[in-house]
């Protein structure tokens, strides 16, 4: 059996970069990595993913959430499991706790449903170790949009109306809010890490997290 580890947290906050510096890391010590994100890596999840991202499509929570929970039976089924059966190590750029997070916290649907939900989609499989990258959402913002020139893209609130800035960055409060409340009830298995941190400062500190549950190669 291998080992799950998953990336989480808001827009912006450094999930993508850390994920492939860990997967960097772990191939240099010798270990077999299968890196995937949510939703994604699957034919069926990266369609569903630009469905998702499309701010134009109208969608209601109940219908946003069964689409994350049918991208992630995907994933699950068609990569996750197998790679944890050949005894690899799977790094996940989100995985259900988003559902919890954004659609459960962030949207205000029922935390059972999504659990249940969430069960449903992943066979009861959880991660062994999630690392929360918090940080608040404006200055996650502001530090991509100087990274990259630009306008700011990825506005999860947006895909379900045309919401007021305010309306926006209180949801994405909520989702901060709710990432760390599930990081509380869980410190098993949550580490929570500073996101506005330099990004090799933020390495250090996932490698620290992460040393302790691997495996021998
Ligand atoms: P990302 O690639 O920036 O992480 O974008 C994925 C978007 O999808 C982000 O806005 C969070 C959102 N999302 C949910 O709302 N629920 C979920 O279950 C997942 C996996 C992602």
């Amino acid at each position: 059996m291998g080992l799950l580890i998953t990336f989480e947290g808001g827009e912006a906050s450094g999930k993508s970069t850390q994920a492939r510096r860990l997967r960097a890391r772990l191939v240099r010590q010798g270990y077999t990595v299968v890196l995937a994100r949510e939703p994604g890596s699957t034919p069926l999840g990266e369609r569903l993913r630009r469905l998702l991202k499309q701010t134009s499509t109208p969608i209601i929570p109940e219908a946003e959430l069964l689409l994350f929970e049918a991208c992630r039976a995907q994933l699950v089924a068609q990569v996750i499991r197998p790679a944890l059966d050949r005894g690899n190590v799977v790094v996940c750029d989100r995985f259900a706790d988003s559902s919890l997070a954004y659609q459960g916290y962030g949207r205000g649907l029922d935390l059972e449903l999504v659990r249940g939900l969430n069960r449903v989609a992943t066979g009861g499989l959880a991660p062994d170790l999630t690392i929360l990258l918090d940080m608040p959402w404006r200055a996650a913002r502001r530090r991509r949009r100087a990274a990259v020139g630009d306008r700011f893209e990825g506005d999860a609130a947006a895909t379900c109306s045309e919401e007021s800035g305010a309306a926006v960055a209180e949801f994405h409060r909520r989702v901060r809010e709710g990432y760390l409340a599930l990081a509380q009830q869980g410190p098993k298995r949550w580490v929570v890490i500073n996101g506005a941190q330099p990004p090799d400062q933020v390495a250090q500190e996932v490698w620290r997290a992460v040393q302790p549950k691997l495996p021998p190669v």
